[in-house]
């Protein structure tokens, strides 16, 4: 089952880079284990991490199809049994000049119930040594990532609200602390809960003044798997829900042989 989501999530690897220059490269740029991809280009690396399940793995190289065999550096595993295992998302966020990398974590055996938003500190590269620095989420919560309006930080994450998986959202007051939690987005239309009712996996767009949320909804490893945006309103509270519009139904689907389109 897990394999299934990974290779299901995976499809949004492909996705994710179709707007790019698609001479340059060929997919699949990473795999196996190429879930939940986070890349960020700085001083002439693309520098690409993805979920391993067991570590926190950055790879780098000055082009994209250069990836599929540039160097690998393993930045983080962990025997400390409440972070230990099922390591999933991991994302870089630069924060007044320090790259830090949000990932997910929880305990051995099956369960993802104890699975929380952890954060290493790095340095003013994304390829420096990274150290543990904090549980970010103090409930349940994975595919924490950061948002920026008007200079305030927020942390974005999927959690439990209400019973259901939702996309939350608080202040992230310093890298590894947070305010109040708000529900952001809940899964309530029909093509957000099939086979079970899920937000999560969010990434914010800026672009022109404007600010969106794109988050993937329902079950991951169902084919209707899928991207939707939230859209911030440019004046409204970003912690308030009534901040935010969603899309009237998802933006990107399965389609032409790619099913579940995954964590973008
Ligand atoms: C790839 O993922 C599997 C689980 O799906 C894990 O057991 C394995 O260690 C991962 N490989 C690497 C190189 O991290
Ligand atoms: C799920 O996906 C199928 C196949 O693409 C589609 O026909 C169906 O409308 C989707 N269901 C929902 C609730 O969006």
């Amino acid at each position: 089952m897990f394999s299934l989501r990974g290779a299901l999530r995976f499809l949004g690897t492909s996705l994710l880079l179709l707007g790019a220059d698609a001479a340059s490269f060929s997919n699949p740029l990473k795999d196996p284990n190429g879930s939940d991809p986070y890349m960020v280009y700085v001083d002439g690396y693309y520098y690409l991490t993805t979920t391993t399940w067991s570590d926190v793995q950055i790879t780098r190289a000055t082009t994209l199809e250069g990836l599929k065999t540039g160097e690998v550096q393993v930045v983080w595993s962990d025997t400390e049994p409440s972070r230990c295992c099922h390591l999933w998302a991991p994302e870089f966020h630069q924060i007044d000049g320090i790259w830090y990398l949000y990932y997910t974590a929880g305990t051995s055996g099956d369960s993802v119930d104890n699975q929380h938003v952890h954060v290493l500190q790095g340095g003013s590269s994304p390829w420096d040594s990274y150290s543990y620095l904090a549980q970010v989420t103090p409930e349940w919560g994975i595919d924490g990532t950061v948002l920026t309006i008007a200079n305030q930080n927020y942390l974005i994450w999927s959690c439990m609200a209400n019973g259901i998986q939702c996309n939350c959202i608080a202040t992230l007051d310093t890298p590894s602390t947070i305010g109040e939690t708000h529900i952001l987005s809940e899964p309530l239309e029909p093509w957000e809960t099939v086979g079970a009712p899920v937000n999560e996996g969010a990434a914010p767009l800026y672009h022109d003044g404007s600010i969106w949320v794109a988050y993937s909804a329902s079950y991951c490893w169902t084919a209707n798997y899928s991207l939707a945006l939230l859209e911030y309103d440019g004046f409204g509270d970003p912690l308030e829900q009534s901040s935010w519009t969603k899309s009237d139904g998802p933006v990107f689907v399965s389609a032409d042989g790619n099913y579940g389109t995954g964590h973008n």
